[in-house]
C-alpha cells in the first residue's frame, strides 16, 4: 500500500459530482455511525473475486455484470431481487453453453444507489432545484425538500443494501431449484425471434447437459453447486465509501467492504481527481468506465496510478463508446495498453453509449444497437489479439418496456406501457435473455470454427 494514501486522502483532491449537505453536523454524525456498522462483504470474498477476474482477463472465465442503472429503496422487494438474480443466473447458464467457460456473476446490486448527472440542476417552470442524484442522496420528486441532499438516506441505503445482500445470499444458498432446467424458464418470446431455431437448440443443449450431469452424479444440480455471486456499484459518493473502508486482521490492505467490486464512472475518472485517489488505495478489484473522451496517452497513465504493481484481476476497463464510435475509439486504446504491458480485464458496456431520447422525451436504447456494439467489441478484440473478457448490462428481471426491439419488436409506442426507470432504460427479462442467446450463439460458432 502506498504510504501517501489514506481512506480520507481523496478529500484534498478536486471532487467531481460532489454533494453538499446543508446540515453538516447531521452528515458527520451519519458517517460516524456508518463507520461503526458491520461490513456487507468480506475481504476473502473480495480476494476470491479478484482471482476469478484475473482468470477472465486471461480468457479462462467470462464476466457477466448486470443490474439496474440505479436501484431504488422502493424496489428493495423480494420479487424484484429474486427476478434480477434469476435472469442473471439464467443468462450465465446460456453463456456457459456459448463460451465453455465458468461465468463470473456480478450484480449492479445491493448498493447501486448514487448517480452521476450531466446537469447539476434541473429547471421546471422557472424553478431550479438540484438534479435527482439517486436514492442515496436525494429523492426524485421535484420539490425543494425532496431534492435537498439528506444524510439520513446514507444510512437507509446501507440498510437496504444489507437487506438485499442478505436475501441474495439466502437465495443462492437455497440453490434456486427452478432455474437449472431451461424448460422451466419463461421462453414464450423465443417463437417471435427470427433466430428461434438457434435459441431452441441452445435451450435443448443446456437442458441435456444438466440432465447428463445430474445422471452422472446422481443428485440434482441445485444440490451440487452453490453459484458464486458478487456485488458491484459505482463508487461515486466517496464519504459513504470511506465510512465502509476497513482493515481486517492479518491483511495489510484497506478494503471497501460495502461491495466486492466498485467501479469509477466515466464522469469521475479524472487522473488527479478525488475518485481516482480513493480507488488507488483500496485492495478490491475495481472497474473504470472508459468512454469516447479517453485518449491512448491518458489511459496507460491512469492504469499506472490505479494498478502500479500490475496485479492480475485488479483492474477492469469497462468500455462504453456506442455502436457508432467503437471502431474508432477502441483499437488505439487496446494498442496503448498492450504497448505499456498492462494486464487488464476488458469488459464491454454496450448500454451507455447507445442512449437516445424519443420524440416524447423518454430515454431509450435499441436492442439492435446494443448488440451491434457488443458484436463489434468481440470482433475488434479478436482482430487485435486481445480478449473481451466480460459484458456489462443495465437490465431487470421484470417485464418493463424501456428498451426498443428484441424478439417482440418493442416500438416507441410500446414504451409507455411499463417504463419504470427514473434514470437509464434497462433491458427487460426477455431482451436480456435474448441478448445472452445472441452472445452465446456467436461464441459457440467461434468455438466450433476453432475446433474444426
Ligand atoms: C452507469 O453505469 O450507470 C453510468 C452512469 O455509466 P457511465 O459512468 O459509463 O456513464
Ligand atoms: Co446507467
Amino acid at each position: 500500500m502506498q504510504s501517501d494514501w489514506s481512506p480520507s486522502s481523496w478529500q484534498t483532491k478536486p471532487i467531481s459530482q460532489a454533494v453538499e449537505y446543508p446540515d453538516r453536523a447531521a452528515f458527520d454524525q451519519v458517517l460516524s455511525e456508518l463507520s461503526r456498522l458491520p461490513p456487507l462483504v468480506t475481504s476473502w470474498e473480495v480476494e476470491r473475486l479478484k482471482t476469478q477476474l484475473a482468470e477472465a482477463a486471461r480468457g479462462e472465465r467470462f464476466l457477466l455484470q448486470g443490474g439496474d442503472c440505479a436501484e431504488t429503496f422502493e424496489e428493495c422487494r423480494s420479487s424484484v431481487i429474486a427476478n434480477k438474480l434469476k435472469i442473471l443466473l439464467k443468462m450465465s447458464m446460456v453463456l456457459i453453453y456459448g463460451s465453455h467457460k465458468s461465468i463470473v456473476r456480478v450484480g449492479r446490486v445491493a448498493g447501486q444507489y448514487a448517480k452521476p448527472r450531466s446537469m447539476e440542476t434541473e429547471t421546471r417552470d422557472g424553478v431550479t432545484l438540484l438534479s435527482y442524484r439517486g436514492n442515496l442522496i436525494n429523492r426524485p420528486k421535484f420539490t425543494a425538500e425532496d431534492r435537498t441532499p439528506d444524510p439520513r438516506l446514507l444510512l437507509r441505503g446501507y440498510e437496504r443494501a444489507a437487506l438485499t445482500i442478505n436475501f441474495i445470499r439466502g437465495l443462492i444458498d437455497g440453490g434456486f431449484a427452478d432455474i437449472h432446467h431451461p424448460e422451466q424458464w419463461n421462453l414464450d418470446f423465443v417463437s417471435h425471434a427470427s433466430r428461434s431455431d438457434d435459441y431452441r437448440r441452445i435451450v435443448r443443449s443446456i437442458d441435456r447437459s444438466v440432465y447428463f450431469l445430474e445422471a452422472i452424479v446422481g443428485r440434482r444440480l441445485d444440490e451440487l453447486t452453490r453459484a458464486d455471486f458478487y456485488t458491484s456499484h459505482d463508487g461515486l459518493h466517496l464519504a459513504y465509501e470511506q465510512a465502509q473502508t476497513r482493515q481486517v486482521p492479518r491483511r495489510p490492505h484497506w478494503y471497501n467492504l460495502s461491495t466486492h467490486y466498485p467501479w469509477i464512472g466515466d464522469r469521475t475518472r479524472a487522473i488527479d481527481g478525488a475518485h481516482v485517489e480513493y480507488f488507488r488505495g483500496i485492495a478490491n478489484p475495481i472497474g473504470v468506465k472508459v468512454g469516447p473522451a479517453m485518449t491512448p496517452e491518458e489511459l496507460p497513465e491512469l492504469i499506472s496510478v490505479l494498478n502500479p504493481s500490475n496485479e492480475p484481476g485488479r483492474l477492469t476497463l469497462i468500455h462504453r463508446f456506442g455502436a457508432g464510435k467503437i471502431e474508432r475509439c477502441l483499437p488505439p486504446l487496446i494498442d496503448a495498453v498492450r504497448r505499456h504491458g498492462h494486464q487488464v480485464l476488458w469488459c464491454c458496456d454496450p448500454m451507455h453509449g447507445n442512449t437516445v431520447v424519443t420524440r416524447s422525451g423518454l430515454k431509450t436504447r435499441s436492442f439492435d444497437e446494443i448488440l451491434r456494439e457488443l458484436s463489434l467489441a468481440f470482433e475488434i478484440h479478436e482482430q487485435s489479439g486481445s480478449i473481451l473478457g466480460g459484458v456489462h448490462f443495465e437490465l431487470t428481471g421484470d417485464n418493463v418496456t424501456e428498451c426498443l426491439g428484441g424478439a417482440r419488436g418493442l416500438t416507441e409506442a410500446d414504451l409507455a406501457q411499463a417504463y419504470l426507470s427514473d434514470v437509464d432504460p434497462r433491458l427487460n427479462y426477455e431482451q436480456a435473455l435474448e441478448m445472452a442467446f445472441c452472445i452465446a450463439h456467436r461464441m459457440n460458432t467461434k468455438q466450433q470454427r476453432m475446433s474444426r
